[in-house]
């Protein structure tokens, strides 16, 4: 075989050789050899839990594409949108799938009354608004009971365009319920970004929520979120839609999972961060609490993935700059500059390959924007679903077995039980 390993079990003499596919080695063939010697890698550290054919992540050289697109060339020219229909079907569109999509997506954002009415209003007066988006998504799956229907590709695809477009609507209206502001209808006559914008800020007058450049720029950070291969939230995903569940709830799954300060918490604690460091000249002295291990990580810096600048960051910093003219500039930026300079001139950090990623810059792109921070995991949930969605059709394609890890048992051996009085 030209690309292959032997593995030999040393207490037998057996050996096999299995052949490397597309830089991973099929463990259906070495566990003929090892029945129950289990392959330990807990975080998945080398696992490939699935073949893909979404999206390419090389972290060394810090590429990223959508369906073979470079993430870059996504980011100038095209749209959301259009980064969805390419995420789900493969391709991108022609005009007339186009404007089918982009038409299917816009008349499928209300959501029912009852959701509204009698769900989201029964949350406490401060319910975080990423916990009334966990329990909204599931809770949609009652309102669509065919979704239950996984084998049948229409039934799927009907949901794939409720799950995307209803998306903004129970994001803004978390929020809305969360500042105790009245709720705003979709209007379907605005782009996807311009109508969240709408459903998100009308009618306060302090925000330039109308500006184009802003829909422009929730456009690109929608785009940069879409998706990226197998994260936590996305393994989430697929997990639970291997166990057949029907998409609302395995995308609930999702959401849970991006919920956490290590994935999709990550930009609100890049935030609350800088806003303690509160000035440039306390930089150094942060830097140096972060090494010595009593700051706490640096938040919107590393990746399990990319050893190299993870290049959403780098488009990111561009568009900040744009948005800044017309919110005028976050007063965090100088304090995040300060810190990626002394950072990466920091042998701590350039030692493990801790760069930049993609949350160091949206959070405070999406504050200057007027987003309060509870709402920035649920920014990232909106565009993420796409991804999600796509990882789930597929999945549902390659007719995968139900996840179902195995375990290490290192508890104790077997014992009898002794009654209470006896202990
Ligand atoms: N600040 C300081 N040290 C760090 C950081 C950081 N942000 N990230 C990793 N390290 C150190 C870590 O202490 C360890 O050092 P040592 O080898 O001396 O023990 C080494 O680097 C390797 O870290 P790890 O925890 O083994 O790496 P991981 O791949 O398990 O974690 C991560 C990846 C993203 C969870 C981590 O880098 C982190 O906590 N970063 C801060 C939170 C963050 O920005 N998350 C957003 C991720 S990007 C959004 C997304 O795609 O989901």
């Amino acid at each position: 075989m030209a690309e292959s390993i032997t593995i030999t079990d040393n207490r037998t003499g057996d050996s096999i050789e299995v052949p490397i596919i597309n830089g991973g080695v099929d463990a259906t063939e070495w566990r003929k050899l090892l029945p129950n010697v289990w392959f330990y890698d807990p975080g998945f550290m080398t696992t490939a839990v699935c073949s893909s054919a979404i999206t390419e992540l090389d972290g060394e050289n810090g590429i990223l594409r959508y369906r073979g697109y470079p993430i870059e060339q996504l980011a100038e020219h095209s749209t959301y949108l259009e980064v969805a229909y390419l995420l789900i079907h493969g391709d991108l569109p022609t005009t007339e799938q186009y404007e089918q999509w982009r038409h299917d997506v816009t008349f499928h954002t209300f959501i029912h009354e009852n959701m509204r009415k009698r769900f989201m209003e029964g949350f406490h007066y401060d319910a975080h608004p990423m916990g009334m988006l966990v329990s909204a998504v599931a809770a949609m799956s009652t309102f669509y009971p065919e979704a239950k229907q996984i084998s049948d590709a229409d039934v799927r695809h009907a949901q794939i365009v409720r799950l995307i477009a209803k998306m903004p609507t129970i994001a803004a209206c978390a929020h809305r319920f969360f500042v105790g502001m009245p709720f705003v209808y979709p209007d379907n006559s605005l782009s996807f970004e311009a109508n969240f914008l709408r459903m998100m800020f009308d009618p306060l007058e302090t925000i330039p929520w109308r500006d184009p450049v802003l829909a422009k720029a929730l456009d690109l950070l929608f785009i940069l979120h879409a998706d990226h291969e197998q994260n936590c939230s996305t393994t989430a995903m697929r997990v639970v839609g291997s166990s057949h569940a029907d998409p609302y709830t395995a995308c609930a799954a999702a959401c849970a999972a991006l919920y956490g300060p290590r994935h999709g918490g990550a930009n609100e604690q890049v935030v609350r961060m800088l806003t303690e460091i509160g000035s440039i000249d306390n930089v150094d002295a942060f830097v140096r609490s972060v090494k010595e291990g009593t700051g706490g990580r640096l938040q919107g810096f590393g990746h399990r993935v990319y050893k190299n600048y993870d290049p959403r960051a780098t488009i990111i910093k561009k568009t900040a700059d744009e948005v800044f003219a017309v919110t005028g500039k976050n007063p965090l930026l100088d304090i995040a500059l300060k810190l990626e300079e002394v950072a990466l001139k920091d042998e701590y950090f350039t030692s493990r390959k801790l760069y930049p990623n993609v949350d160091f810059y949206s959070g405070l792109i999406y504050q200057a924007m007027s987003f309060p921070i509870d709402m920035f995991p649920v920014l990232f949930a909106i565009p993420r679903t796409t991804g999600w969605l796509a990882h789930w059709e597929e999945l549902l394609e390659q007719d995968s077995r139900i996840a179902r890890p195995r375990q290490l048992y290192i508890g104790t051996n077997a014992r009898d039980y002794i009654p209470i009085d006896q202990r």
